[in-house]
């Protein structure tokens, strides 16, 4: 009998996607308790009206071609539901005067507080949702949906310590003054796909515990990760504080903005739609735009690096969520002088990664939710070839439906979209360099300017480079990947790859401004704001202290 040939890459590709009846118990989500639900003027309702169908990438093996598994519906809004959202956030905020914006402080903390409560019992339905909607593998699915609610958590904290901050009164040239940051207004929050609920969440609460109102946009894959939670915020927040609105995003987003009713807009994604969006309200200077966008982040390896270290960093760096991150590291210059070993332990690593289902346990490369995906990165790498690259590791780029295996592609041209574009995807462009100023070239001609990674040993040489790239790039890893957290820190960019500046602390400025109050030092004013204060006749001019 002749042995059986080894299943071919393709076979074992496709046979990775599961038959329906090996489907692990309590690995789907179950949306019934959910479905269709949206979130207006402090009622979660059913939407009756036109819904599209939510697909995953997770394909099913029916023993005829791969079939998309649908795992929900959402509603498709018309512009008037739209618009009654925003009205609704619009009477919330009342014009500064709802009761939101002046609730104590202390008050919109016990509401977050709540809303977290409530949130974490959702945690397994919104982690199965994640797998299923994004491919995001079980560990950092429950790694995105703890680190939203530590993220919540930490907001708290900073709140109250900037209130603390803010409850003295500075005395200076004869003006005694309370300083405090006010609410701006109504809030547009529209996250990304890749960390649907994370970056949702890391700009919608901040903005939210400062006093705005809000209305939020679910990306367009990562849509249900927030039925669960509609009726928490309904529980948490008065009427018409939090929204939630659905429907095709380049229909329903553009009244909203020419409205003029937005006052910040909270956005993660492309900055050809971030642009676009600002472009259509009508009054751009009074719309805050809080934005992180594109970013093509470049590591350069020297001669001196520890190998072992950055091929580790550059893996998870290129290829964490399949390459779909913001932070992830899209372009590789190497030094010529240890190209051949770096590329042979990179392609190595590259395809020792487990491919599979998300559920599976060390899962590490999964279905990609954009539909075309797996085309889009095989014409970047196609495109590279007829430029003279070749993929390094064997099998690289063998697509099945949504499965795409990494391929490190190299040497990578200038002239391919691979060099120029944010490929948001499981490519990893590798160049050669000889001397830095071709990696430098690079980073002043790029769009882009979120991060770099630098590996290699040599104090004086790094600390060059870092003084160079300062003025560039807004954080500088050292040994290590480019990466958001952890939180405590800021994280934004230059060029398109940023709009103001988020982390735990810095989002709470994002979405206030400064105000304050400001009287002439002398007997009368000194009485009159004592009084207000003992008397309690303002929220804002007070000196209470939140433990
Ligand atoms: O997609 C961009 C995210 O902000 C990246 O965050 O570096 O923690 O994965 P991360």
């Amino acid at each position: 009998m002749p042995k059986p040939s080894a299943p071919s890459l393709e076979q074992q590709l496709l046979q990775a996607f599961p038959a329906p009846d090996e489907l692990p118990a309590g690995v789907r989500p179950d949306p019934s308790g959910y479905e269709r639900l949206y979130l207006l003027d402090g009622e979660v309702r059913t939407w009756e009206g036109e819904v599209s169908e939510v697909g995953s990438p997770i394909y099913l093996r029916t023993g005829g071609p791969l079939e998309r598994t649908l795992i929900g519906h959402a509603p498709v809004m018309d512009d008037a539901t739209v618009m009654a959202a925003v009205d609704s956030a619009a009477r919330a905020w009342d014009g500064g005067h709802g009761v939101w914006p002046t609730m104590s402080v202390a008050s919109r903390i016990e509401a977050v507080e709540k809303f977290l409560t409530l949130m974490i019992p959702a945690r397994d339905e919104v982690v199965r949702l994640l797998m299923w909607e994004i491919g995001k593998n079980l560990e950092d699915s429950r790694k995105e949906f703890d680190r939203t609610v530590e993220y919540i958590r930490s907001t708290v904290e900073a709140l109250k310590e900037l209130d603390r901050t803010s409850s003295r009164f500075a005395l200076d040239a004869g003006i005694i003054a309370q300083i405090r940051r006010s609410p701006l207004g109504v809030c547009l929050s529209m996250g990304p796909f890749n960390y649907p609920l994370n970056e949702t969440y890391t700009t919608l609460l901040p903005a939210l515990i400062m006093g705005n109102t809000a209305v939020v946009k679910p990306a367009k894959f990562g849509t249900l990760v927030h039925q669960p939670l509609l009726r928490a915020f309904a529980e948490s927040f008065p009427p018409g504080v939090v929204n939630f609105i659905y429907g095709r995003g380049g229909k329903i987003i553009e009244p909203i903005m020419r409205s003029g009713k937005i006052d910040v807009l909270a956005f993660i994604g492309s900055s050809k739609v971030g642009d676009l969006l600002k472009q259509q309200h009508p009054h751009p200077h009074r719309m805050r735009a809080v934005l992180g966008l594109d970013a093509k982040n470049p590591a350069l390896i020297m001669p001196d690096a520890d190998l072992e270290n950055a091929v580790k960093e550059s893996v998870r760096g290129a290829l964490g969520f399949n390459g779909q991150r913001c932070t992830a590291l899209k372009i590789f210059f190497v030094h010529e002088s240890i190209a051949d070993d770096f590329l042979a332990r990179l392609g190595q690593a590259v395809n020792a990664l487990p491919f599979g289902m998300p559920w599976q346990p060390e899962t590490r490369i999964t279905p990609l939710p954009e539909p075309g995906k797996a085309a889009k990165m095989k014409a970047y790498v196609d495109e590279a070839a007829a430029r003279g690259a070749n993929v390094i590791n064997p099998g690289g780029g063998t697509a099945c439906e949504s499965l795409f295996l990494p391929a490190v592609v190299y040497p990578v041209a200038p002239d391919t979209s691979l060099y120029r574009e944010e490929q948001f995807g499981p490519v990893i462009p590798v160049c050669s360099y000889r001397d830095e100023r071709e990696f430098f070239e690079f980073v002043a001609n790029s769009n882009f300017g979120q991060q770099a990674s630098l590996f290699g040993n040599d104090p004086v040489k790094i600390g060059t480079l870092i003084d160079k790239l300062a003025n560039q790039v807004c954080r500088i890893n050292l040994n290590s990947q480019c990466q958001r957290g952890p939180d405590s820190l800021p994280f934004t960019g230059r060029k398109d790859s940023a709009e103001m500046t988020l982390s735990i602390s810095d989002a709470l400025r994002a979405f206030s401004i400064r105000a304050l109050v400001a009287a002439g030092s002398n007997p009368a004013n000194r009485d009159l704001i004592q009084n207000i204060v003992n008397g309690r006749k303002s929220s804002f001019l007070n000196t209470d202290f939140i433990l």
